[in-house]
């Protein structure tokens, strides 16, 4: 029997009633040639290669259709751009199904206010515009990485913008991958809207802000905004029993602001939808610290070394440690170490992950 919603609906009518009354993106058919032409071309060329889909960065909840004022989360997209060069290192090919504008793999280096590009140039004495002399080997190793990735065409970027996109984006892309059955893995590091507003309850123009900003007669006094909220349903177990290709591996993220919360909230995801890990994160603790939570009842913690945990201005080291319950369990913790450059703890996760999926690749054949 399907899983049930809270309304009682199964999950997957819920599903498909979302996609029969909210409109497709309007990059929706260019993507799907994209990855049609994508995972055939690693399926002629190199049929052994594994496929995994990373999604990153927030989702926006519109506020009207001709879109001024949206709602929006705190996702940056490091999480899943910084995973998607661990698993091109891993291997990988790589569809991006990232936030537009959001961080994307290599670029991210020299991309935004913390790293602007423009603090690493120079200019030389006759004129030309170089790399700072400390920074090139540093660009050097991206960029090699960056060609490598390109001109092996290991990397597929697909941006979205607002929650209904990245939902029929999710959608098309599993079932465009079906062919990879359990080369497939899914990394879904995106901070999906639980809320919207459904299109039929959407104002078509600008929401004015004053009793006759629309021309009227009214007083001109500013006016309280309410907004009306419908759920989003849950899409993770239609993903897992319809659209992701059968013995493909599914791992969704789990995040919470409160420790005590973040395991048991992770295990019931996982009973929930019956996919093969919850990886959980705390916002203030997610660039040294996850848990990885698997249905056999494991808690495993991967953490970077104290030593090597890069500064964050709004992550509390002190909040380290504090969500892990069953004490004595296994780590990945490498204490130690002096302090050179900071470790991303995507280097430590995604080849846990790669290994994990291969063995569940063996043991399924
Ligand atoms: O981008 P960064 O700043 O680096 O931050 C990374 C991160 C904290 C966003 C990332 O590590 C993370 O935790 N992403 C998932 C956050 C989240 O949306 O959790 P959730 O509890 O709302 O959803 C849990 C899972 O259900 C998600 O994997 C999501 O894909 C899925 N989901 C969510 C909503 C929905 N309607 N349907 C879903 O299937």
């Amino acid at each position: 029997m399907p899983p049930h919603q809270a309304n009682g609906l199964p999950a997957g009518h819920e599903a498909d009633d979302y996609f029969h009354t909210n409109p497709p993106p309007k990059a929706l058919s260019s993507h799907q040639s994209l990855a049609r032409e994508f995972i055939q071309y690693h399926l002629e060329n190199s049929p052994r290669r594994k496929v995994v889909l990373v999604t990153s960065g927030g989702t926006t909840v519109p506020l009207e259709n001709q879109t001024v004022r949206f709602i929006d989360n705190f996702s940056a997209g490091t999480r899943g751009a910084t995973s998607a060069e661990y698993f091109l290192q891993e291997g990988y090919a790589v569809i991006f199904l990232h936030r537009q504008f959001s961080l994307l793999p290599y670029s991210r280096h020299y991309s935004h206010s913390t790293n602007c590009f423009l603090d690493f140039m120079d200019e030389a004495e006759d004129g030309r515009v170089i790399v700072r002399k400390e920074y090139q080997d540093k660009m050097r190793r991206v960029l090699q990485q960056y060609h490598h990735a390109k001109d092996n065409r290991l990397l597929l970027l697909l941006p979205f913008t607002t929650v209904t996109d990245y939902l029929f984006e999710l959608r098309s892309l599993a079932v465009i991958m079906q062919p990879l059955g359990n080369r497939a893995l899914f990394y879904l590091a995106a901070a999906v809207s639980d809320f919207f507003i459904p299109r039929e309850r959407m104002e078509e123009h600008k929401i004015q802000s004053r009793d006759n900003d629309a021309g009227g007669q009214g007083s001109g006094a500013s006016r309280q905004l309410v907004v009306n909220l419908d759920p989003v349903p849950k899409f993770l177990s239609t993903l897992v029993q319809s659209w992701a290709p059968k013995g493909s591996m599914i791992v969704s993220f789990k995040l919470e602001t409160n420790p005590s919360l973040l395991v048991s909230k992770a295990e019931q995801a996982l009973k929930r939808y019956h996919h093969d890990l919850v990886i959980g994160n705390l916002l203030s603790t997610r660039k040294w610290e996850v848990v990885f939570v698997t249905s056999d009842g494991e808690e495993r913690w991967i953490r970077v070394p104290k030593a090597r945990r890069s500064k964050s201005i709004s992550g509390v080291e002190e909040l380290v440690g504090k969500a892990e319950r069953k004490h004595g369990m296994e780590h990945v913790d490498l204490e130690g170490g002096t302090v050179t450059e900071g470790m991303e703890i995507e280097s430590l996760i995604v080849p846990e992950l790669a290994l994990m999926h291969t063995k569940r690749m063996e043991q399924q054949s």
